[in-house]
């Protein structure tokens, strides 16, 4: 995947009614991004897949949704007034500012492909022969590479886990990192930086007032565990889950979709006895990954990748990185936050916030892993991984979303081959037999190919095709998307055949 590739993907969500830059007319506003009429159904389809798969697949999960706003003692608590900052660094020629550990890892991400073109180069030569672990545990050039990932993954480690800002700086002086816009090494010290919004509540003006948007949906659990465990009457372990908004002041907001200031989290809570923390974070780790494999995303686009800098809630953390067209990011936190976030609110609102485990006998603080998908990013996976250009048989090509099915926006585009003749009419029937069951389309305009060329760009996975033969043999052309095989199909079991191939329940 390419850098055309994202421009590609950029063009096509505009173009086809995914993705709009926000208030357009006025030139938008940077990194803010609004989901058209295709887009905002493929966002509730994912919504959809995850909660199903979260809270109705499991017995001892259940949802929920709480306010944006919250007791602004919430994020004292949760340590995101003091805590939730960004090491930041500036270029002084180009003036523009920097995440110092994205630079740092762009850094080792560069090493990591010089090591992979080196493996790329030796597998073209030596053919079948090659034995790609042989050569890297041989390879003198790999084996130096490798050495000096280890090492600037050790002293960032350090720097990082010692809040040292001053070695943070030395370690991009060190490498000889180069500002990408003015190509010079002129940095200024990193300086910590907070990524809340802050406003007022009410008309009172003063601190007493100020407010936070939220930066996460999981404080909205948090301090709503004990009613939902006392009303739903659950036993640990139980999860709780939610979908929703969060913001963040983010300084390098960029890269369309992937970091913006206000995005979308799906984030579930489980809630577990002292001790138990490890099972459960390699059960969440895998149970996520193969969420993500159940869309059919190919397993070389994803891999995890363990924290370096251990967030100031988590005793242990990995990321589900997708390989973007920009290179592997994140698109998913695992974290075994330990007891801090219910303890750290039972010291800031002197309630109780235990739990009575009847099996030991005994009360504690239960511990908590976190899994915690943002949205927009996996709609952004969804379409890297979806949009294609094929070449047909006869040298055409034709530009296909191949989404899978149960995901994609319109699950059936209603043709008829032509406007006249009743055609239109007879469509028209067929599309309010369906309409009910799926989200369906009605489409007469432009010859049949153009049609079926706009809906496989669309990801539709059937076009039903309303023509002559129609009204004398009750059945339509019913084209498939990815195979564009055609076959005819009676009328009245359109709806099942349609139902056999887009539900929900063939991705479980
Ligand atoms: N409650 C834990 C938490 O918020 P996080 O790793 O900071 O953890 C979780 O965020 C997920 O939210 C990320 O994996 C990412 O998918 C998404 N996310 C975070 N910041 C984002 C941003 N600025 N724009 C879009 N998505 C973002």
């Amino acid at each position: 995947m390419t850098e055309e590739h994202f421009k590609k993907i950029i063009s096509h969500s505009k173009e086809f009614g995914f993705i709009f830059p926000s208030s357009e007319i006025y030139d938008g506003l940077s990194a803010t991004y609004d989901y058209g009429q295709n887009g905002v159904e493929l966002k509730n389809n994912i919504k959809k897949y995850w909660w199903r798969s979260m809270v109705q697949m499991h017995e001892n999960i259940v949802g929920i949704d709480a306010a944006i706003f919250m007791h602004p003692n919430t994020w004292k608590a949760s340590g995101h007034i003091d805590a939730f900052n960004d090491p930041l660094i500036d270029n002084k020629d180009s003036k523009k500012r920097y995440r110092a550990d994205v630079l740092i890892e762009d850094h080792i991400l560069k090493i990591e492909n010089k090591i992979n073109k080196e493996i790329q180069k030796a597998k073209k030569r030596f053919g079948e022969e090659f034995n790609e672990k042989t050569f890297i545990q041989t390879n003198q050039n790999v084996l130096r590479r490798q050495k000096n990932i280890d090492s600037i993954t050790k002293k960032m480690e350090n720097a990082f886990n010692s809040d040292d800002l001053n070695s943070i700086y030395e370690l991009i002086v060190e490498l000889e990192i180069i500002c990408p816009v003015s190509g010079t090494k002129n940095w200024t010290s990193v300086k910590q930086f907070n990524l809340m919004f802050q406003t007022e509540l009410g008309s009172v003006s003063g601190e007493s007032a100020s407010i936070f948007l939220r930066p996460e949906t999981a404080q909205g659990i948090f301090v709503n565990y004990l009613n939902v465990q006392k009303t739903g009457r659950k036993k640990i372990p139980f999860g709780i889950a939610q979908i929703g908004k969060a913001f963040r002041n983010e300084i390098i907001a960029r890269q369309f979709i992937f970091r913006m200031r206000e995005f979308e989290q799906m984030e579930m809570q489980f809630f577990i006895s002292p001790g138990t923390q490890e099972k459960w974070y390699n059960h969440w780790k895998e149970n996520r990954m193969n969420w993500h494999k159940s869309l059919g995303i190919a397993e070389e686009s994803l891999r995890f990748h363990d924290h370096i800098k251990l967030a100031h809630y988590a005793d242990a953390a990995c990321d589900i990185e997708f390989k973007y067209p920009f290179g592997f990011k994140e698109l998913e936190g695992i974290h075994s936050r330990t007891d801090f976030d219910l303890k750290q609110h039972e010291n800031l609102s002197k309630k109780k916030l235990r739990y009575f485990d009847p099996e030991k006998n005994e009360s504690y603080i239960p511990y908590v892993i976190e899994t915690s998908i943002g949205l927009d990013r996996m709609f952004l996976a969804l379409l890297s991984h979806s949009l294609k250009e094929e070449e047909l048989k006869d040298g055409t090509f034709r530009t296909v979303l191949s989404l899978p099915y149960s995901l994609a926006p319109t699950k059936a585009a209603i043709l008829p081959l032509v406007k006249k003749d009743g055609l239109s009419e007879k469509a028209k029937v067929i599309f309010n037999s369906l309409k009910a069951i799926f989200n369906c389309s009605y489409d007469e305009k432009d010859s049949i190919g153009k049609r079926y060329r706009r809906n496989d760009a669309l990801g539709t996975p059937f076009c039903i095709t309303v023509d002559y033969e129609t009204s004398k043999d009750n059945s339509v052309t019913v084209r498939e998307r990815d195979s564009m095989s055609q076959e005819r199909i009676k009328i009245d079991e359109l709806s099942k055949f349609i139902d056999s191939k887009v539900n929900m329940n063939l991705l479980f």
